[in-house]
């Protein structure tokens, strides 16, 4: 064997036997080094002719590269090795079960929230929505609903303090129909000089709190009021609408209504509107859904507006029980227990 064919042989030998990359940088200097054997060669040469020089240096030049391609060999060897330890190491077992992630829905007072504006929006109402913390002037004087009006007593509430200029008392909204009050004088405003008066439709879904806890009421609870003011705009109108809102709402076409007389400072003449379902567990029941009335001719004056042209109708009904009596809940307290086996019925 001659010289370069020992050292390929020993550094193959080297190189396979190095088990890791800085094992094989090593050995590789014993070789390709400054002071490698195959560089150590090279010096050497300078004593020789020009003739020998040119055969040897080939041959050495051939053993170098038969020294590098082992050594690139092993180099991939070793890091294949490496990367093949890693994916072991990692596998993942695509066949373990996942952690399963529960499907979220809808609270039913949301779906019944969101139903009730498509069924308006389809009658053309707009959709408004005001502060909870409301001052005494939208939630109860401008509702010709004065300080110590005994009517004040049939809605109990939070008050709330807080530093108004013009110390107003404040308080937690007692019902939606502040929103009749801030929808029409701002739209009032905006038609002060429009020589036809174009009219008001809108529905204000919301919270709305009173001091009230049991089966069928909750100190906070959902109303959506409605307000239709014109030039020409009677109950018969409030019927059909109410009518048509109900049928489509219960999905009942035999649903039938009745106006039950009743009293709001704000409304006159006032009516309670009761229903009937023609099916379902309730069938032939007359259930209270909603206090309703011509606006008051005060009321309408605090809106910035003639009561003896604009006329209209109001109503307010409570989104709590109009899901409850959708979705056959008898317990109001549900709605606002969280309970994952309650909610989920309603995905
Ligand atoms: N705001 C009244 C209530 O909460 C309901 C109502 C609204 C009555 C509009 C008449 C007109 O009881």
């Amino acid at each position: 064997m001659s010289d370069l064919d020992t050292i390929i042989a020993n550094a193959q030998a080297a190189f396979a036997a190095a088990a890791t990359p800085a094992d094989l940088e090593n050995a590789k200097a014993v070789f390709l080094g400054k002071q490698g054997q195959l560089t150590e060669l090279m010096k050497g040469m300078a004593a020789l002719s020009v003739e020998e020089k040119k055969t040897r240096g080939a041959a050495i030049n051939v053993a170098k590269q038969a020294v590098e391609g082992a050594l690139t060999a092993r180099r991939q060897a070793l890091a294949d090795a490496e990367l093949d330890k890693q994916l072991k190491a990692e596998a993942l077992d695509v066949s373990l079960p996942g952690r399963q992630r529960g499907q979220g829905g809808l609270h039913p007072i949301a779906l019944a929230w969101d139903r009730i504006e498509q069924i308006f929006g389809s009658m053309g109402f707009d959709v408004a929505d005001g502060p909870e913390i409301e001052n005494d002037w939208f939630n109860f004087t401008a509702l010709n609903n004065p300080p110590n009006h005994p009517a004040r007593s049939m809605q109990d509430t939070f008050y709330v303090d807080m530093n108004d200029e013009e110390a107003q008392p404040y308080c937690l909204r007692t019902h939606t129909s502040p929103m009749q009050i801030r929808y029409a004088t701002a739209h009032a405003k905006k038609h002060a000089n429009d020589a036809v008066f174009p009219e008001i439709r809108v529905i204000a879904p919301g919270r709305t709190y009173r001091v009230d806890s049991d089966a069928t009421h909750s100190p906070m609870f959902h109303q959506v009021e409605g307000l239709w003011l014109g030039e020409n705009v009677s109950f018969k109108d409030l019927k059909i609408t109410f009518l048509n809102f109900c049928k489509t709402f219960f999905e009942d076409d035999g649903l039938v209504m009745r106006f039950r007389p009743s009293y709001f400072p704000f409304t006159e003449p006032s009516a309670e509107i009761d229903i009937q379902f023609s099916k379902g567990p309730l069938a032939g029941r007359w259930l209270e859904v909603a206090g309703s009335g011509q606006v008051h001719p005060t009321v309408v004056r605090n809106m910035g507006l003639d009561p003896e042209k604009i006329i209209g109708f109001a109503f307010g009904s409570g989104i709590d029980r109009l899901a409850m009596l959708r979705y056959g809940v008898n317990d109001l307290r549900l709605f606002f227990e969280g309970d994952v086996r309650f909610l989920s019925q309603f995905r």
